[in-house]
């Protein structure tokens, strides 16, 4: 049974129509991080960053997953494969193609938190400033989005994982951002090959033992494929 963890990022769902961050038309480049992706922009101004999530939830709703979800779930079901994704993604795509072993270390556009008493539930469609919990009653509801500044989730099982891990696969991501960034360098010490499917070189692109550039849509099947044929 090979032990494979998969990283995902934006760029495996760029060819469902859902944009990137960084690229020439990313989502970064019309709106600031610190007024949309910050506690601090948060406390500022709730509407704004409730009206930038609302637009994400809608697209991400629209979206389909393409063949680059179809072919991790087919690996995730194949019984010669342990495959745990990790993704930087907040859109579901992953499990709607079939992927069954899913951590979202960055959160879910479709779920709510209170930041007053932590309690969690399925987001509506569009979340208000003046939203009440439904834990605590008060008015401190917030996308369960993890926002610059804030630590990923599930970190221990996430880097357990990878240590144990016989192959780590990192695809469509710019390798910019902490701490997904240096799975590459946590796997490589502790001995585990690791394999880059990117449409660019990514920051981390010469730290991988093999990587390979084109869109995620081809090269995952394609690697897939192979994983599935070398059996
Ligand atoms: N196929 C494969 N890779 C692609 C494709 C594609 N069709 N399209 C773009 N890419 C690659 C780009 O080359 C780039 O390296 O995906 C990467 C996307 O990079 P970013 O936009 O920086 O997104 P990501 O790496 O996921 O960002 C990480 O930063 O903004 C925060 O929290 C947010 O989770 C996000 C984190």
């Amino acid at each position: 049974m090979a032990k494979v963890v998969i990283l995902t990022g934006a760029g495996i769902s760029a060819e469902s129509g859902i944009r990137t961050f960084r690229a020439s038309d990313g989502l970064w480049e019309e709106h600031r991080i610190m007024d949309v992706a910050t506690p601090e922009g948060f406390a500022r101004d709730p509407a704004l960053v409730h009206r930038f999530y609302n637009a994400r939830r809608a697209a991400a709703r629209a979206a389909q997953p393409n063949p680059a979800h179809v072919a991790l779930a087919e690996l995730e079901a194949d019984p010669g494969h342990e495959v745990l994704v990790v993704t930087q993604n907040v859109d579901d795509l992953h499990e709607r193609a079939g992927s069954q072993n899913v951590i979202h270390m960055h959160g879910s556009l479709f779920g709510a938190l209170c930041h007053a008493c932590d309690h969690r539930w399925p987001a509506p469609e569009a979340m208000q400033p003046q939203d009440t919990c439904p834990g605590c009653g008060r008015k401190a509801t917030r996308p369960d989005i993890v926002w610059f500044n804030e630590m990923p989730y599930q970190m221990d099982r996430i880097i357990r994982e990878l240590e144990a891990a016989d192959l780590f696969v990192s695809i469509g991501t710019s390798g910019n951002v902490y701490p997904a960034a240096g799975f590459v360098q946590d796997a490589a010490m502790c001995g585990v090959e690791t394999l880059e499917l990117n449409l660019d070189p990514s920051a981390g692109s010469t730290m991988f033992d093999t990587s390979r550039q084109g869109p995620a849509s081809v090269l995952v099947p394609q690697w897939v494929r192979e994983r599935l044929g070398s059996r």
